[in-house]
């Protein structure tokens, strides 16, 4: 499986800090944002990794990160987005680095505690489709958010102002080849993105999704609340953990 980590957008939530920068290379912590999805990726043995980014900063993510040496890599895989067409679109540009092969897409700005080995290795079980991650949080509003039937996943709902759960769906997501399809036939949202929550509805009505909940902590980093947040789990808890 390889491994594909998005890291563009205008992190206008956290505006100034990300007039002159790219908001995942802000730090969480004692690191820049971007080492913990790179972390995340190397932890559960995927290695062949693509860091997808745009605008201003791209290239100080190639002054930061070189080949990966900090995490043991030799080599680490460069796309850039133009412009700020939504997760989805900057999903799109990973098609030829995929390559037929099965996915692990994380959100750069999504850290966690422990590791997703586990999840690898049950999704390399599943015939086809994609997974997804669900985590209990007290602001579903501010996130995908599963409608759930016994232990079905029926729906998700993109930010909805009356969640119909407590769940959140995380930024760490797992497809199989035929989510460059889907992403062909995506229109854009109401925010005029592609998003990923549509992505994961057609793999929903196809009966193709699995998903579990995530052990451990995790959070976002796209607010200053959550960046501050991050920082502090990272400093009292730890991340990454395996
Ligand atoms: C994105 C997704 C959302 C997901 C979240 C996880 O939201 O659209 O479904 O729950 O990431 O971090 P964003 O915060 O990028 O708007």
């Amino acid at each position: 499986m390889k491994g594909v980590i998005l890291a563009g957008g205008l992190g206008t939530r956290l505006a100034p800090l990300t007039r002159v920068t790219n908001k995942h290379l802000l730090p969480i912590y004692d690191k820049p944002m971007i080492f913990y999805p790179i972390q995340c990726l190397v932890n559960a043995g995927i290695r062949d990794i693509l860091l997808v980014t745009g605008g201003a900063s791209a290239g100080d993510f190639l002054s930061l990160l070189r080949n990966g040496r900090d995490f043991g890599l030799s080599r680490l895989h460069y796309a850039y987005q133009e412009g700020e067409g939504g997760i989805a679109d900057a999903l799109r540009i990973a098609e030829p680095f995929a390559d037929g092969e099965r996915i692990c897409v994380v959100l750069g700005d999504n850290i966690i505690e422990r590791d997703i080995r586990r999840g690898v290795e049950g999704f390399e079980k599943q015939p086809k489709g994609a997974k997804i991650y669900l985590k209990e949080v007290p602001d579903p509003e501010r996130f995908g958010v599963p409608v759930l039937e016994g232990k079905k996943v029926v729906k998700i709902l993109e930010k909805p102002k009356s969640p119909p759960s407590r769940f959140a769906v995380i930024g760490i997501y797992f497809y199989d080849a035929r989510v460059f399809e889907i992403i062909r036939t995506l229109r854009p949202s109401g925010r005029g993105e592609l998003e990923i929550t549509d992505v994961n509805n057609a793999y929903i009505e196809s009966g193709e999704m699995t998903w579990e909940v995530l052990d451990g902590w995790w959070t976002d980093a796209g607010t200053f609340e959550s960046l501050l947040r991050a920082s502090n789990l990272v400093k009292e808890r730890g991340a990454n953990k395996s």
